[in-house]
C-alpha cells in the first residue's frame, strides 16, 4: 500500500505481471524478425490498397511506400506488408532507440496507465517534473545556465516559444540571424526562418530574417571572414534592430553540415556586443554527437541564451536563461506531450547519458567512424557515384552521382527497394543522402550490411 492511491496502483502485482506478460510476447514477436526481408506476395494487394486510401485521405502520396506493422527489432522495422528494412533515417531522427525496444515500451506502457492522456500547462503528472530536472540538470552540466525548461509537441513549436522568448525580452528589435540553408521548421513563422523559397512558397511574410553564410571547412578563415563581415553588415543596416540569432549548429535538414567552435565564437561575440540574444536550435542534432547538447560538444556552454531540443528526446522543449524568462501569458500550452511520449522521454535521455554513447570513446563515436570508414572505401571504388561521407556522430550524409536531385532520389528509392530507409537533403546542387542512426541498437555489423546494399544499390544505377 501507498500513501497515494496512483502508488499502490502502480506497484500492484497484477500489473507487474501485465508488464512482464506484454514485454515476454514483445520479445517473442520481436525475435521472429532477424533481418531484410521482402514484402508477402498475399499481402500485396491489400498493402496498396492501404497506401492508395492513406494518399487519398492525406491528400498526397508518401515519400516512401512506407506503413508500420507496429514492431520491429532493434534496427530493422516491418512494414504491413511484412517487409523488413532497416530503419537508418528513423522517421527523420526520432528512433534513437530502434524498434521495440523493450524499454522504451515499459517506459510508454508505466506513461499509458497513467489518467492523463495528454500532460498541458493545467495538468502534468510528477513524470513531468522528473524530466524537467533531468533535462536542465543535464544541459547546466558544463556551467551553461538555459536551466528552465518548457515542453512542447514539435520542434518548430519549440523554435516558436524560443523566437517568442526572445523577441520579448529584446523589443522594440524585431529581427533575427539565421544562417543561410538553415532548416526551423513549417510554421507559418518557421518558414520565414527556413531558408527554402519553396517552403513559403505563397505564404504571406511573418519574420524579417537576415542570412549568414554557414561554416565552410574547406575555408575556414575565409568563412569567419565572410561571415562577420556579413553580420556586421547587416547590423550597421538595421542598427539595434536584431533581437537574436537562431543557430542551428548541425544543419541537419541541408545534409549534417558541421559547424566549428572559432566560427561560432566569432558571431557570438558580435551577438553579445549588440545585446543579441543566442538561440541554439538542437531539435535534429539532440543526441547525436559526442555530447548530449551540440552546444556542449562545440563547447559553447557560456554563451546559450536559449536552446530548443526535439526529435530523439520524443517531448520537445525550449530551455532558456533566467533572463530570458517571458512574462506571464506569453506562453502556455493545452499539450505539452503525451504521458507515454513523456515516459519514454526520460528513458531514453537518460539513457544517453548513462549507456555508454558520449565521450570520445562511446559508442556514438564508434559508429560514426565504422560508418565514414565503410563508405570512403566505397568512395574510392566509385568515385563518379559516391563523394563524402559528411556528418558527424549519429548524422552521416553522403553525395550520390554529384549530388543531382533525381539521381539523389532515384537512388534512395531503389536502396529502399534494396531494404535500407535512408532519405534526401539539401538542394540542387549539393543534394545529399542521409542517415539518422538508430544508435541505441545499430552496432558495426548492421553499419558493414547496409554498406553493402549501399554499393550494390550504386551499381544497379547508371
Ligand atoms: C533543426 C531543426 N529545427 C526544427 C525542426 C522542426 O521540427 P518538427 O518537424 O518537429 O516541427 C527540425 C525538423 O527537422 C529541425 O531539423
Amino acid at each position: 500500500m501507498g500513501k497515494t492511491a496512483a502508488e499502490g496502483f502502480y506497484n500492484d502485482l497484477r500489473l507487474k505481471e501485465a508488464k512482464k506478460l506484454i514485454l515476454e510476447a514483445l520479445k517473442e514477436h520481436s525475435a521472429k524478425i532477424t533481418g531484410i526481408k521482402k514484402g508477402d506476395p498475399e499481402l500485396k494487394d491489400s498493402y496498396e490498397e492501404l497506401l492508395k486510401k492513406m494518399a487519398d485521405y492525406r491528400g498526397g502520396a508518401l515519400f516512401y511506400n512506407y506503413l508500420g506493422s507496429g514492431i520491429g527489432n532493434g534496427p530493422w522495422v516491418e512494414l504491413a506488408d511484412g517487409s523488413v528494412k532497416y530503419d537508418f533515417i528513423t522517421g527523420i531522427g526520432v528512433h534513437y532507440m530502434g524498434h521495440s525496444h523493450p524499454g522504451v515500451v515499459e517506459a510508454q506502457i508505466n506513461g499509458a496507465i497513467s489518467n492523463t492522456v495528454m500532460n498541458g500547462h493545467l495538468q502534468q503528472n510528477t513524470d513531468t517534473a522528473k524530466l524537467l530536472e533531468l533535462i536542465s540538470t543535464e544541459a547546466c552540466k558544463y556551467g551553461a545556465i538555459v536551466k528552465n525548461v518548457f515542453l512542447s509537441t514539435s520542434g518548430a513549436m519549440a523554435n516558436e516559444n524560443a523566437f517568442k522568448i526572445i523577441y520579448q525580452k529584446r523589443a522594440p528589435a524585431n529581427r533575427f540571424f539565421a544562417f543561410e540553408k538553415c532548416f526551423a521548421g513549417r510554421t507559418l513563422g518557421m518558414a520565414w526562418v527556413t531558408d527554402k523559397a519553396a517552403y513559403r512558397q505563397g505564404l504571406p511574410k511573418t519574420l524579417d530574417v537576415d542570412y549568414i553564410p554557414f561554416y565552410d571547412e574547406k575555408d575556414h578563415q575565409g568563412s569567419i571572414n565572410s561571415a562577420v563581415t556579413a553580420m556586421k553588415k547587416q547590423i550597421a543596416r538595421f542598427p539595434g534592430m536584431h533581437a537574436g540569432f537562431v543557430m542551428e549548429v548541425i544543419q541537419g535538414e541541408n545534409g549534417s553540415w558541421v559547424g566549428n567552435t572559432e566560427y561560432f565564437e566569432a558571431l557570438i561575440k558580435i551577438c553579445k556586443e549588440n545585446n543579441i540574444s543566442v538561440f541554439i536550435d538542437e531539435v535534429q542534432s539532440f543526441g547525436r554527437t559526442t555530447e548530449l547538447f551540440a552546444f556542449q560538444y562545440f563547447k559553447l556552454d557560456k554563451h546559450a541564451d536559449v536552446v530548443a531540443i526535439g526529435k530523439n528526446s520524443q517531448v520537445c522543449a525550449t530551455l532558456f536563461t533566467d533572463d530570458h524568462k517571458p512574462k506571464p501569458g506569453l506562453m502556455s500550452q493545452t499539450f505539452t506531450g503525451s504521458a507515454a511520449q513523456i515516459s519514454a522521454s526520460h528513458f531514453i535521455i537518460k539513457s544517453i547519458v548513462t549507456g555508454g554513447y558520449l565521450g570520445e570513446n562511446g559508442k556514438i563515436q564508434r559508429l560514426h567512424s565504422r560508418f565514414k570508414s565503410n563508405l570512403e572505401k566505397i568512395s574510392l571504388k566509385h568515385p563518379e557515384k559516391l563523394k563524402g561521407p559528411y556528418g558527424i556522430g549519429g548524422m552521416v550524409a553522403m553525395t550520390v552521382f554529384n549530388g543531382d536531385e533525381p539521381k539523389s532520389k532515384n537512388f534512395t528509392m531503389k536502396l529502399f527497394e534494396n531494404g535500407v530507409l535512408s532519405f534526401m537533403a539539401g538542394g540542387h546542387p549539393t543534394t545529399r543522402v542521409r542517415f539518422l542512426l538508430p544508435v541505441m541498437v545499430t552496432e558495426e555489423h548492421h553499419i558493414d550490411e547496409v554498406c553493402g546494399i549501399i554499393e550494390k544499390t550504386l551499381q544497379e544505377i547508371d
